[in-house]
């Protein structure tokens, strides 16, 4: 354990980050009641293809609050959960030739990128193809269910939640992301009407439905912030700036954003923050966890929730502290991470392993 890890840890017994502020149902204006929030990154996909059914189902099964769906449009304006427009990684599209002439470059915030994509394809179209695993060489297990789950609509995400919800009589949330807002809105394709009225649709646009929504940018926060009656989170990386303000030629970056003045500007129009977790924590040249930064005392004082991501079990994912080896499909210590993370007084966190945060979560042992 390094000196910055231990440091972490010994201020849980001596004096607990959270312990002068509310808990996450007394600062949320919408009142969600866990203590500690564990939302289903892309669903359980540490275990399944991300953003399918089978993987959004696991992680509620598994004990999940929320799950995540990262929602891009098709070309008929339908909803559906990927991770990012371009769906070569995540989907067997370039083994159908009927779909071969679809191939094509696009700027994707300002990255030429290369593939198919989803606003190109009708709904019907996107149905014929099937999720695949987009780390095969990290999650090789993950493979074997290639091939089995069509792309899900962000309506079948929704089902599936009130489904489960009466099933585990306990209510599954969702935590829907707008993807690259500004790309589909200069394609005439925006997210966020669509987004308002489902959530309208389905009785989820309303004080204390289990609801986040979250965007890396920033504009599409605000113009949702007088339109939704969830909190909305404002999403950060350790680098760059929201691509709405890259696009607007504003010099804003996220660190201007996580700074004390920046989070208490984010307190204006959103509810929480979905910071990098190396934003929490950083780590030195060879991986190791440096001392925590202030920002979560500084994202409290602004009363700003604080859900950082991305929690993973593999040796690839996780600081050098708590690896088991060099390699990287192996799985390290993903409790002693989340211990630690937990240790700085987050709220809750996004995670690939839903089983392992609600093991942490319940372990009086790893708590104490
Ligand atoms: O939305 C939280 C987290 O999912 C952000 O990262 O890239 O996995 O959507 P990403
Ligand atoms: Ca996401």
């Amino acid at each position: 354990m390094t000196v910055a890890v231990a440091a972490v840890l010994t201020l849980v017994g001596a004096a607990p980050a959270t312990a002068d502020r509310p808990t996450v149902a007394q600062t949320t204006a919408d009142g969600h009641g866990d203590d500690f929030t564990v939302v289903g990154h892309r669903g359980a996909s540490g275990y399944r293809p991300e953003h399918t059914l089978a993987s959004y189902e696991l992680a509620a099964r598994m004990g999940a609050d929320y799950i995540e769906p990262d929602l891009v449009t098709t070309k008929d304006g339908v909803l559906v959960a990927r991770h990012e427009p371009e769906i070569s990684g995540t989907t067997d599209v370039a083994r159908h030739p009927e779909f071969a002439s679809l191939k094509t470059t696009k700027s994707l915030d300002g990255v030429a990128t290369t593939g198919w994509f989803t606003e190109d394809f009708t709904l019907a179209q996107l149905k014929t193809l099937r999720a695949v695993e987009r780390i095969p060489a990290v999650r090789q297990h993950n493979t074997m269910y290639d091939g089995r789950y069509e792309i899900p609509t962000f309506q079948e995400v929704i089902d599936l939640s009130k489904r489960l919800s009466r099933e585990l009589h306990r209510e599954i949330g969702i935590y829907p992301e707008t993807k690259h807002p500004t790309y589909f809105r200069k394609q005439g394709k925006a997210l966020e009407p669509k987004l308002v009225s489902m959530l309208d649709k389905n009785g989820l646009n309303r004080r204390g439905a289990k609801v986040f929504v979250q965007s890396f940018e920033v504009s599409n926060l605000k113009a949702l912030d007088p339109q939704l009656n969830v909190p909305l989170v404002q999403l950060t990386s350790a680098t760059g700036a929201p691509f709405d303000f890259v696009d607007t030629g504003d010099p804003r970056t996220y660190a201007d954003i996580t700074s004390a003045a920046g989070l208490r500007e984010v307190a204006t129009y959103a509810d929480g923050l979905g910071p990098d977790k190396n934003q929490i924590i950083p780590r030195d040249a060879a991986g190791f966890l440096l001392s925590p930064t202030s920002l979560v005392r500084d994202a409290h004082r602004a009363g700003l929730t604080v859900h950082p991501y991305t929690f993973r079990a593999e040796n690839s994912f996780l600081p050098a502290d708590f690896r088991s080896s060099a390699i990287p499909a192996e799985y390290g210590d993903l409790f002693a991470e989340i211990a630690t993370f937990r240790a700085t007084g987050i709220d809750g966190l996004f995670t690939d392993n839903t089983d392992v945060a609600i093991a942490q979560r319940d372990d009086r042992l790893v708590r104490r």
